[in-house]
């Protein structure tokens, strides 16, 4: 490919900032990056006070690509963001999901067969003995769980600053605000009856063209192309407890926790913010919109500064359970403020990293599904990799982007539990859902009052 060639990416994720920089530090000299607002972007799936750092998957592949990116996480260029620590998981062997007992056998056997270590935690006991932070009485029967040391979690925000700086150093060019935001790509057949890109349009009506654009748009994609049912964007919840300065000093060694059962998990505490954070990997809300051609769900596309206070109640209730059984006295003052984090999920769990089946010289790199930011330091590699056509076969089967599930119905492809994506056993909780209108009004309104008093300042 033609070094020169102007390659206009459109999201600065931790896809798009990652691609950005491997194009430019391999040669590529025109490369415009354009998002909403500058990153670390307030509401942008990237950003946030922390994401899990882990190599523990169900899945080969991302176990290795998990441990490649964790060697480098404990390099000097990552000490300013990464905190190694332990992560634990655990399960209930019996009622809710039995996909949690699935997860644990295949990654321990992943896990071994990589020659990588792990320990088990064969009753609520051991855990509690390793780690004593665990002030609160797991129910002990059905328990099963292991964890492994070498783990961690990235201050997301710190992390993709510096990933941002490092693409403005190696030449990149970023656009932002109205003049970054694109509310639609323009484009035209050519003589060979191909259909191309021709520009990105944006929100103040400008034009800024290409030859090559590469949609790194999160959860937002489908509301920007045509998506052939391959993926869908659901909102997960997400609370933070405020500590005091003592607390954060008692519950420094408290490991990250995944209870399998229910997708809740929590982090160790946060000390720059006293923040306690805890979330829950599981199936998520919709929020559906007329977007290109049909419905699809997309979180809010006006930018905020921050992202708005608001989750469901049974939301707020499952996450101050999960923190009641391994911290019954700090659950008890409850969440400071909660919101919600955007998955864009695929049928699979896999990512996208492929050319759209429609347009020739578009690019799409997402279907992050909740477990993609830990790749951050390596996953530039594979992507600019992708999209030059030298990825290897195993891998570009895996990221393609499927066109045989553009006639299936929706609901058999992203069902919640019963569907293969999540199928890993790494998710819990109830069946996805959209949001009531009450929920839907709620979270819009609150969101269009930070648009706006964004816009005053
Ligand atoms: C609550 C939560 C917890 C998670 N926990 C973990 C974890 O512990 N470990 C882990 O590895 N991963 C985790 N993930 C997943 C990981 O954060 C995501 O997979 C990853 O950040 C997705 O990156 P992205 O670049 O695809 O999306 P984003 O970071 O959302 O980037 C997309 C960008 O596109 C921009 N954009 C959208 N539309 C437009 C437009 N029209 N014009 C211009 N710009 C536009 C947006 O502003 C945004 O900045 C979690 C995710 C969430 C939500
Ligand atoms: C990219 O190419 C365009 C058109 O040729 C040119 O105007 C622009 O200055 C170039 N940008 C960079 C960063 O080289
Ligand atoms: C996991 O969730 C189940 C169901 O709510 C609960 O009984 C169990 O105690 C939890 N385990 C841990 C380690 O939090
Ligand atoms: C909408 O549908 C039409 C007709 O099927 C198609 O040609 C067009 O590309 C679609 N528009 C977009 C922006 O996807």
């Amino acid at each position: 490919m033609d070094k020169s060639t102007r390659i206009i990416i459109i999201g600065a994720g931790v896809f798009g900032l990652s691609t950005a920089l491997d194009l430019a530090t391999t040669g590529f000299t025109n490369i415009t990056v354009l998002d909403r607002c500058m990153p670390p972007v307030p509401d942008g799936s990237s950003n946030d006070i922390s994401r899990v750092i882990r190599f523990d998957y169900g899945d080969k592949v991302y176990a290795q690509l998990g441990k490649e990116a964790y060697d480098l996480w404990n390099t000097p260029a990552y000490a300013d963001s990464f905190h190694q620590g332990p992560c634990v998981w655990t399960s209930q062997k019996k009622g809710g999901l039995a996909g949690g007992s699935d997860f644990i056998r295949r990654t321990k056997n992943i896990l071994d067969d990589l020659g990588l270590e792990w320990h088990d935690l064969p009753h609520v006991d051991a855990l509690k003995q390793r780690f004593p932070a665990v002030a609160g009485r797991p129910i002990g029967e059905e328990f099963e769980g292991f964890y492994n040391n070498a783990a961690g979690w990235a201050d997301a925000g710190v992390a993709i600053a510096g990933l941002r700086d490092r693409c403005i150093e190696a030449g990149v060019s970023f656009v932002t605000g109205p003049h970054g935001h694109v509310s639609y790509l323009e484009h035209g057949k050519e003589d060979s009856g191909e259909i191309k890109i021709t520009a990105a349009r944006t929100l103040d009506g400008g034009r800024i063209p290409g030859d090559k654009f590469i949609l790194a748009t999160g959860a937002w994609t489908a509301s920007l192309i045509p998506s052939w049912n391959s993926m869908v964007a659901t909102a997960q919840i997400v609370g933070f407890v405020r500590l005091t300065p003592s607390e954060v000093q008692a519950l420094k060694d408290l490991p990250i926790i995944f209870n399998l059962s229910t997708g809740f998990f929590s982090f160790p505490p946060h000390e720059k913010s006293g923040y306690l954070k805890v979330a829950c990997h599981s199936f998520g809300y919709t929020l559906s919109s007329e977007s290109v051609n049909k419905s699809v769900s997309a979180p809010p596309s006006r930018a905020i500064p921050a992202r708005a206070n608001f989750i469901p109640q049974e939301g707020m209730e499952r996450l101050s359970a999960g923190l009641r059984e391994i911290l019954p006295e700090i659950a008890e003052r409850g969440f400071e403020k909660t919101c919600l984090c955007w998955y864009n999920e695929t049928p699979t769990g896999d990512f996208i990293f492929d050319f759209h089946p429609e347009y020739q010289n578009l690019f799409v790199a997402t279907g992050g599904t909740g477990h993609a930011f830990k790749f951050l330091p390596v996953i530039g590699k594979y992507i600019g990799s992708a999209f030059q056509r030298t990825l290897s076969p195993e891998l570009t089967a895996k990221w393609k982007f499927h066109t045989e599930y553009r006639d299936q119905p929706r609901e058999k492809l992203f069902t919640g539990s019963n569907s293969r994506n999540g199928g890993d056993g790494s998710r819990g909780g109830p069946d996805r859902r959209e949001f009531s209108a009450q929920e839907r009004d709620r979270l819009l309104g609150l969101t269009d009052a930070l648009a706006t008093r964004r816009a005053r300042i």
